[in-house]
């Protein structure tokens, strides 16, 4: 059967800080600069599920089950929250970067894959703004 990935995308607003629990004073301060400072990104969250099309049904998966997936284990944990305080599986990152956002929002994704019945995660993208974005695979 022919594979292909489907995409779903999702938006959030959200304050941060950059402030590594593991640096000291000065080494924050050089390496994140005014990102220490609470300030806020309009994110959006780009998930890809990769799978074989159903002959019968013609999809890989109902986007329906992706949409409430992101939505249920993230946006409605994240959307208008600090994420620095206010977010229970946010609390053990040692800084609130992108690229840990996105790797956390894998976790909580992957948890759910089991009962999509055979399509597989393939991609967080995680955009914190139109010219920055991270990208993770897994692993
Ligand atoms: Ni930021």
């Amino acid at each position: 059967m022919p594979v292909a990935d489907i995409v779903h995308l999702e938006e959030f607003a959200a304050a941060h800080r950059l402030h590594a629990r593991d640096l000291g004073v000065q080494e924050n301060a050089e390496t994140y600069g005014a990102c220490q400072n609470i300030h806020g990104h309009n994110y959006v969250l780009e998930v890809t599920v990769r799978g074989e099309v159903d002959a019968r049904t013609g999809m890989v998966m109902n986007l329906v089950d992706l949409r409430s997936a992101m939505r249920e284990e993230i946006v409605d944990q994240v959307d208008h929250r600090f994420l620095n305080e206010d977010v229970s599986f946010l609390q053990d990152l040692p800084v609130i970067t992108t690229e840990n956002l996105a790797i956390a929002f894998w976790s909580r994704l992957a948890a759910r894959e089991a009962g999509w019945g055979g399509p597989k995660l393939h991609r967080v993208r995680l955009m914190e703004s139109q010219s920055n974005i991270v990208d993770y695979y897994g692993e």
